[in-house]
């Protein structure tokens, strides 16, 4: 699904164009661009800047081809195709600018690959190997500053950084949020925070947006998991999971063999996430019934309440009082199963797996409470050697919780993401919200569904 701001989206004519790639003939709607009409031919055009989800920003010219009529060469990825046009996307002098623009950000570039989090996961890297580049001709001047840790969420190590501006684009177009964004020009053209401050002291509602678009290491999820290995190798240490359902979903893999590869890493429970969500549900519609102000506002993770205390502070009232689903579970089960295994709570160890990393925010300062993103669930599976695909599927370990009474049919509205979130606060404000709840998920796939 795209999350394309509504001003990229293709304005649809229902005019044809036709025009020739590499020498093949192709027809394409009118307002598609060279990227994609070379798309339809089975062409890939080699791409660094380019997101499918975001808007043109044409700043690395990796993408560029040539064609006639203009003399000149043209960016792919923000150009659209017209009548009658030839285009050419690969030949000696294309491959050799390529090649040239792929070793002049390598000379920018810390050569780290080895310790990096993107190895062989690297859309820089990639290019490199494409273009055989395995010395680099230019002298390398990257800067070699410690990465920082931004609120045991995310890592940001901008001198990874390729300044394709994704990133900024992520957080303010799709997010609408502005945490990062792009400043200065030309040499000096930089990614970063107001004032270089740290994304805890800025707007940033800790979604992930941004590091799910970056096309290097420069920003990603902080990793756990060496936390979460070394209690699972302690012995006097109980270590429990609950699995999003969702987890599921996003890595299409069947529940059942989720269960069973986190009961093989050596898990000593796994229970089901989403039975606290009827929990959390049932407490957020007894609240309905005795809160003044209506709708009630919940959110999957706790940037959303960020999210509302900095751009909406008059409405903080609608924020539910209703503790987070998963740290409630989290120390629900961790309770619970400490009586029965008759040990100290402060020997449980919990992890919760969830699909993304909007849940990492203020989650483990304690490092007995761990958030894993499914990222990290699959390096977990892969450290571990595991192949999921033979596992036999398992069940969820069974916890009995006492719900409140759910007797009260709520109107209840969901949306995702932070744009969709912005329209839904705005008609609050202005009175025209006539739902009982509100809840608002982080990322706009709406994973946490
Ligand atoms: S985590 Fe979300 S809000 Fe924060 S900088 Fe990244 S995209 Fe922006
Ligand atoms: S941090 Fe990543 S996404 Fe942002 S500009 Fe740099 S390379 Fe691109
Ligand atoms: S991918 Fe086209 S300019 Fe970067």
């Amino acid at each position: 699904m795209s999350h394309k701001p509504d001003t990229c989206q293709l304005t649809q004519t229902g005019k044809n164009v036709n025009l020739i790639i590499d020498g093949l003939p192709v027809t394409v709607p009118e307002g598609t661009r060279i990227l994609e009409a070379a798309k339809k031919l089975n062409i890939t055009i080699p791409t660094l800047c380019e997101h499918p989800d975001l808007c043109k920003r044409a700043l690395c010219r990796i993408c560029v081809v040539e064609c006639d009529g203009r003399g000149k060469l043209v960016a792919a990825c923000a150009n659209d195709v017209w009548e009658g046009v030839s285009i050419v996307t690969n030949n000696k002098r294309l491959s050799l600018i390529r090649k040239t623009i792929v070793e002049m950000l390598l000379a920018n570039h810390p050569q780290d690959c080895l310790k990096c989090i993107r190895n062989k996961n690297c859309e820089l890297q990639s290019l490199a190997l494409k273009y055989n580049i395995f010395t680099c001709s230019f002298e390398n001047g990257a800067e070699d500053t410690k990465p920082v840790i931004e609120s045991d969420t995310l890592v940001r190590d901008m001198d990874k950084c390729v300044k394709c501006a994704r990133c900024a684009e992520a957080c303010l177009e799709v997010q609408t949020i502005g945490a990062i964004s792009t400043a200065r020009r030309s040499h000096d053209f930089e990614i970063c925070t107001p004032f270089k401050q740290p994304l805890e002291d800025v707007s940033c509602v800790f979604c992930g947006g941004c590091a799910s678009v970056c096309p290097v290491g420069a920003i990603y999820e902080h990793d756990q998991t060496s936390d979460v290995w070394e209690s699972l190798n302690n012995n006097s240490v109980k270590t429990i999971a609950q699995i999003s359902p969702a987890l599921a979903e996003v890595l299409h893999i069947k529940a059942g063999k989720l269960i069973a590869a986190v009961k093989l890493m050596g898990f000593d429970k796994v229970y089901d996430a989403s039975v606290a969500a009827n929990a959390a549900s049932a407490e957020i519609c007894n609240e309905i019934k005795t809160k003044q102000k209506k709708p009630v506002v919940s959110g999957c993770a706790e940037g959303v309440s960020r999210f509302i205390k900095n751009f909406y502070p008059d409405l903080t009232n609608h924020l539910t009082t209703a503790k987070n689903i998963r740290k409630t579970f989290a120390s629900l089960i961790k309770s619970k199963y400490a009586k029965e295994a008759g040990v100290d709570q402060s020997c449980v160890t919990s992890v919760s797996f969830m699909p993304c990393i909007a849940q990492k925010y203020a989650s483990a300062p304690d490092k007995i409470d761990f958030v894993l993103s499914a990222k990290e669930f699959l390096r977990m599976i892969k450290t571990a050697g595991i192949i999921i695909e033979t596992l036999p599927e398992e069940k969820f370990d069974t916890i009995s919780v006492d719900l409140p009474n759910q007797d009260n049919v709520v109107k209840k509205e969901t949306v995702s993401g932070f744009a969709q979130a912005r329209n839904v606060m705005e008609s609050i404000r202005k009175g025209e919200c006539d739902a009982d709840w509100i809840e608002i998920l982080s990322c706009p796939d709406g994973y946490c569904k």
